[in-house]
């Protein structure tokens, strides 16, 4: 086995957001290997059947905003945390910006305090390309790039994240890192009115309905399988040379989202096809591709996903858990709340 995986074997690790998508499938990663994992969820978002339930995994519910919660996690001496827990994500700050504010801005201030006042290793963040790198930027996206243009509360809070790891890394000595995650996708993500686009797609493609699409088909997503994420998360986990940096963890492809509903459709066998809807106002970004020259050449990143193939291990996920999927999957009426107000005060 590498050695930045056997590094895990009797170590403590803290997850915050171990219920979510990709929370869920790291620490499943980190219990095969030997860790001993403390999650920390409030479920908001997640789902407690997505935990594993193992001997080596403890499941704490409660927020990172809650002290007592905090002091009881932190209490277990992690000396790796893998902080993952967000509001999530952009159309869902639009419409709660307070709560967004909280859980990404005071929720990371916290776990970073908490890790410094109990001798935490290293403090991995996760952070967002789509976050950091606004609208129209040269492509592929580079990590020096930086942009004052954000287009939502999101993506100014998880932006406040990276901050505040720098903070604490120059000031503290904390051992940040900040990878900056594109476009997650794969097994473990229950869809929903503010959930990614995949999740999203396969549920209605599964239920004979046809795909909405936001906007022309034309804009692309760099796509990453969520594996592709956790083996990164280890890697940051590790290496030396990542300490103090941010760094992309993507695929290094596009696909454009007219070819994504067609090959979800085809894989669900879903004949109901697509309808185009208006885009989102905040959603200004046309072409999202990342450069990966940076984490590989850090930590040795190397995602080895190829897109169909992760689409298709994500439909097979949907068929096997789909009574808890859709028992599970959110949707409101699909109006911002903001909108909803007017429309309330309108009537
Ligand atoms: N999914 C993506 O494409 C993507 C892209 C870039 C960055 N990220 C970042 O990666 C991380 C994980 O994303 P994800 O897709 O797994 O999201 P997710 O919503 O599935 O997971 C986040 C988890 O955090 C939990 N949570 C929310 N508020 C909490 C609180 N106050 N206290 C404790 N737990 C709380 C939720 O219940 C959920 O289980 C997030 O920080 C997100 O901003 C994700």
């Amino acid at each position: 086995m590498e050695e930045y995986k056997q590094f895990y074997k009797g170590k403590t690790v803290l997850v915050t957001g171990g219920a979510g998508a990709i929370g869920s499938n790291l620490t499943r990663e980190l219990a095969e290997l030997g860790a001993h994992v403390i999650v920390v969820d409030d479920l908001s978002s997640g789902q407690i059947w997505n935990v594993p339930s193992v001997a080596n995994v403890l499941f704490v519910k409660g927020s990172i905003l809650d002290e007592v919660i905090l002091k009881r996690v932190f209490f277990e001496r992690p000396q790796i945390v893998f902080h993952l827990a967000a509001f999530f994500a952009n159309q869902n700050s639009v419409d709660h910006p307070e709560r967004d504010l909280m859980v990404n801005g005071m929720g990371t201030l916290r776990m970073l305090e908490y890790s410094v006042l109990t001798g935490v290793e290293r403090f991995v963040y996760a952070s967002s390309g789509c976050a950091i790198y606004g609208g129209d930027m040269p492509l592929p996206l580079k990590e020096d790039f930086i942009t004052m243009h954000l287009s939502t509360p999101y993506q100014i809070t998880k932006m406040l994240g990276e901050l505040y790891c720098n903070f604490f890394y120059h000031h503290y000595g904390l051992k940040v890192v900040k990878p900056r995650f594109f476009n997650s996708y794969g097994p473990g993500e229950v869809p929903g009115q503010y959930r990614n686009v995949i999740p999203n797609f396969i549920y209605w493609a599964m239920k004979g309905l046809p795909l909405p699409i936001t906007g022309t088909g034309e804009e692309t997503r760099d796509f990453t399988y969520v594996g592709d994420l956790v083996d990164g998360l280890l890697r940051a986990g590790y290496f030396e040379s990542a300490i103090g940096q941010s760094f992309n963890l993507a695929s290094g492809r596009e696909v454009k989202i007219i070819e994504l509903a067609n090959m979800v459709n085809k894989l669900t066998g879903n004949d109901a096809g697509v309808r185009f809807v208006s885009r989102r106002k905040w959603d200004t970004k046309k072409r999202r591709w990342a450069s990966i020259e940076l984490a590989k050449k850090l930590i040795g990143y190397e995602p080895k996903m190829q897109f169909e193939e992760g689409l298709k291990i994500t439909i097979q996920w949907f068929r096997d858990n789909w009574e808890k999927i859709e028992a599970s999957a959110e949707f409101g009426p699909g109006a911002s709340s903001a909108v909803r107000e007017m429309v309330v005060k309108k009537d």
